[in-house]
Order: structure tokens, then C-alpha cells, then sequence
């Protein structure tokens, strides 16, 4: 197969040109064959030459008369030319198994052929000549192109040896097959499970990268489970992993959290492209395990299981070294919120309930919708008609609370130097009891947030704690 006609860009005739003149037998490799074929766009371009990577870069850069472009790392024995909005990496076949992020020192002694082979699965390890005797040849040695169109993650050595080369790539098969919606080979997969305990001398940063990809993915739920099918998510997210099973005691059962939770995550992934709402739909139910209780009279119950859920997520953060402070805050908090907009549909629904859940949720509020809506998971078509519209009601609630009251970021209409001045009296603690005596008065209805009604109830309030204006 000829790929002439899909490498119109100028900088795929100069890489030939260089590789005719210096006789760099010249490939691309890898991700950006396998987009091209499945009409992907991808902007990271794999250059592997036969001989020295670093000094076929530099060849190529002086070409283009853009040595500022160029980027050396030796220690990686690579180079990277920024082009437009294309990077293209530049590296030498090797014998070795390829990992962008290897920091062994790489032995550029292989043959394409063995480059090939060393790589993670069949689909990626394709490549496309640059050289003029068959400029844009698909080379193909292990059927990436029928895995493709078959949907299929497999490894083009026996999958022990191509796992245990970087064991990160158990998880890279999981992210594929939930990117591109694959299925891992069932070799694949059961030598996935041998090797799991491997992926101990992996980072927790490439962890992260993977995991996040697979969060991104359209579905996360396909490499979710596949994570917990393998027994992976017990390694890396335990917390996730005792969702799954259900109880029963006296013939009552709970649900399958786990493969509640999974669904939730599909759910936001359709409303939102917001990667850490979907993280707050995967931990929003990780507080259940622990508090699951089951009580003769009410069946089971969960009480307090969004206190302890949100109190288990900076632990995963950090282990699993995700972004800290705001993007944590945010999980957290909605992870805490997860249950208040279902049980303001419960009865009718007072103005204060709804102020409160604005002034708690603050700009998180449309998220914490979207997450509420994602919750609901059930198969009795009617219920999830009444808990959607009960959801569309409380939306209505809010919008109107939000313009009469403004309580969404809530700032206090009276300030603590106001009440310093008003009673002449020094800092100390009876400024924050009126502050806070004045914000409980607005957000249960006592008072409208507006300036003049809060000035007389601070005096009112003040005056009751013995203060005189
Ligand atoms: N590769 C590999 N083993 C790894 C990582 C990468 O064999 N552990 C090879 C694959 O051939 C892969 C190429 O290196 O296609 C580039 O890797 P990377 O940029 O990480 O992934 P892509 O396949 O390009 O996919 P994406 O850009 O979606 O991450």
C-alpha cells in the first residue's frame, strides 16, 4: 500500500531529500502511520533513521535553514524540530525496546525491521518509508493494518516479552482499546493479569498520563472495566475497585457500585469534555464501602458516605500524583456535594435549601448539576423520567435564586471593619458571630442580601450581644 498521496506537507519531501543525500535509510513510525490510516489528526511525527538520529536532525534543520527549531537530547539520544504546529522527533532504529521516556542510553544499531518489532502493539508499529526507491510504502511486518480494522490491541512479540519490556504498556492496551474502542487480544489480556504486579516499577506519573487518557477517551467505561477485569484498578485504585460486588442480607441487595460509578463517568463524558468532573464522577461513590451498614428496618445505608468519600480523595491525589489544590478542591467538593441537589427534590423545596447548596456549591454548581444528572443510572425508564425532571425543577430553583439573591459567590454585604467602626469596638470574636449571624439570616430567607436590611439586623444582632452603636 502507497501512502504517497497523505504526506502533502513540504517537510516529508525535504526528510527524503536529506535521507537521498546523506543515505539515511529513513521510516515514520508508530502513532502518527496508525492516525493517518484510521484518519486521526496527529501532530507528533516519529522519524526513525537507520544510523545516527541526533545527526540526521541536524542535517534536516540545516535544510531548513531553522536551527532555532531544533532540540537536542542526548542523554535520550533524540532530537525534536518544531514545525508550524508539527513536532517531528528524530531517533536512530535500535534493537531495544522503544519508550519515548527511556532514560537508558540507547544503542542505534538496529535495522527498521527490529525497531518495528520492539514496539508496544501491531498497530503501532507500523511505518511508512521516506526513502526515493518507495517513498510513502506502508511496511507492515505484523498485520497492523488488519488490527486496525479489525479493532484489535495486540502485541507483534509473544505479549509477556513485549509486556515485560515496559509493563506501563498493560496499560497503554487498556487506553487504546478505550480510545479507539478496541479489544485487547485475549492472549493479550490474560498475560496482562500474569504480569500486573509489574507495573509496581512504573511511575505513578506515567500511571496518571495513562489513566487520564483513558478518563478522556469518548467512553471511559470500556478501559475502566477492562482496569478492573484485569485486576489492575486494585493496584493502582483500590478505592474504585471495592465499588464492585453486592451484598445481600435478609433477600435485600444494594446495587454494583462499580458498575454504577462506570456508567456515571460515561454520562458526564457525553455532557462534558471537563476531565476533572469526570474524576469527580469516578470517586463520587467511594465513600460507600466504608460506610455501608445494613439496618433490619431500612435495608442498607451509606450514611455519611459523601463526607468520607471527599475526605479519601486528596490520598489518591497524591499518590497517584495528580494536580493539587484547585483541581483537588474541585473533586473534593463535588464529591461532597454529590447527594444535595437529590435531596432537595425529595420534598418541596424551600429557598433557604437552594441558597444553601449555591452559597456551598459557588461557581461548581452547573458541574454539580451535570454530576447529579450523570447519577442517575437506573433501568425503570419512569423513574429516571421523574428524578430528570425533579433535577430540571431544582435547575429552575437555582436560576431564580441566583437572580434575586446572588448568593453564589457570596460576599458579605456588611464588612467586618463596618461593624469595627459602627460599635467602636477592637478586632476579637464578636465580629466573625455578627458576620456569620448576618450570612445565616440571608441564606434562610430572614433577611434579603442587600446592604441596608443586613446594616439593621447587625445592629439588632449587636445590640442582643450587649453592643452599643
Ligand atoms: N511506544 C512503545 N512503547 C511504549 C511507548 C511508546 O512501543 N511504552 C511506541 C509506539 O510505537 C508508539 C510510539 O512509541 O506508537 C509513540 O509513543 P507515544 O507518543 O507515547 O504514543 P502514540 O502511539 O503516538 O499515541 P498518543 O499520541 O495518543 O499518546
Amino acid at each position: 500500500m502507497n501512502l504517497k498521496h497523505k504526506l502533502q506537507h513540504p517537510i516529508f519531501a525535504t526528510l527524503a531529500q536529506v535521507a537521498e543525500k546523506h543515505n539515511y535509510p529513513t521510516f515514520i513510525v508508530g502513532g502518527f502511520v496508525r492516525d493517518l490510516l484510521l484518519q486521526r489528526p496527529n501532530k507528533d511525527i516519529d522519524i526513525v533513521v537507520e544510523g545516527n538520529g541526533i545527526e540526521f536532525a541536524k542535517l534536516v534543520a540545516d535544510e531548513l535553514y531553522d536551527v532555532k527549531g531544533l532540540s537536542v537530547f542526548k542523554n535520550f539520544g533524540t532530537a525534536m524540530i518544531k514545525l508550524d504546529d508539527l513536532e517531528l522527533e528524530f531517533v536512530g532504529a535500535r534493537k531495544e525496546s522503544y519508550r519515548r521516556e527511556s532514560r537508558k542510553p540507547i544503542v542505534e544499531d538496529g535495522t527498521i525491521k527490529e525497531d518495528q518489532e520492539r514496539r508496544d502493539f501491531t498497530i503501532n508499529a507500523m511505518s511508512i518509508s521516506l526513502n526515493q526507491v518507495d517513498f510513502g510504502e506502508l511496511i507492515d511486518p505484523f498485520n497492523g493494518q488488519k488490527h486496525l480494522q479489525e479493532g484489535l490491541i495486540i502485541t507483534p512479540l509473544p505479549p509477556d516479552q513485549t509486556y515485560s519490556d515496559d509493563p506501563l504498556r498493560m496499560l497503554r492496551a487498556m487506553r487504546f482499546a478505550s480510545q479507539l474502542h478496541f479489544k485487547v487480544d485475549d492472549a493479550s489480556f490474560e498475560s496482562i493479569k500474569k504480569n500486573k504486579d509489574r507495573l509496581s516499577i512504573v511511575s505513578e506519573e506515567r500511571i496518571a498520563t495513562e489513566l487520564n487518557k483513558i478518563m478522556e477517551s469518548p467512553q471511559p467505561s470500556v478501559g475502566l472495566e477492562l482496569l478492573f477485569l484485569s485486576e489492575i484498578m486494585k493496584i493502582i485504585l483500590p478505592e474504585v475497585d471495592a465499588l464492585q460486588g453486592v451484598d445481600e442480607i435478609d433477600g435485600q441487595t444494594h446495587k454494583d457500585n462499580f458498575y454504577h460509578t462506570i456508567q456515571v463517568v460515561d454520562n458526564t463524558a457525553e455532557t462534558s469534555d471537563n476531565l476533572w468532573l469526570r474524576w469527580a464522577a469516578l470517586l463520587h461513590d467511594i465513600g460507600k464501602p466504608p460506610t455501608k451498614r445494613f439496618d433490619q428496618n431500612v435495608g442498607w445505608t451509606f450514611h455519611g458516605h459523601e463526607m468520607r468519600g471527599a475526605k479519601m480523595v486528596p490520598r489518591i491525589f497524591k499518590r497517584l500524583k495528580l494536580p493539587l489544590k484547585d483541581t483537588l478542591n474541585y473533586v473534593k467538593e463535588l464529591v461532597y456535594l454529590s447527594s444535595r441537589p437529590a435531596a432537595l427534590t425529595k420534598d418541596i423545596v424551600s429557598d433557604s435549601a437552594v441558597r444553601r447548596l449555591l452559597n456551598d456549591a459557588g461557581d461548581k454548581i452547573d458541574d454539580l448539576m451535570l454530576l447529579v444528572e450523570a447519577d442517575i443510572t437506573s433501568k425503570n425508564k419512569e423513574r429516571v423520567k421523574r428524578y430528570k425532571n425533579n433535577f430540571k425543577e431544582v435547575r429552575v430553583k437555582l436560576k431564580e435564586i441566583e437572580e434575586k439573591d446572588q448568593v453564589r459567590n457570596f460576599q458579605p454585604p456588611v464588612t467586618g471593619e463596618e461593624i469595627m467602626t459602627t460599635f467602636k469596638i477592637k478586632p476579637g470574636r464578636e465580629i466573625g458571630v455578627l458576620k456569620s449571624a448576618i450570612k445565616e439570616a440571608i441564606l434562610e430567607g430572614e433577611i434579603p442580601n442587600e446592604k441596608e436590611a443586613a446594616f439593621k439586623f447587625m445592629i439588632k444582632k449587636g445590640e442582643e450581644l450587649g453592643l452599643k452603636a
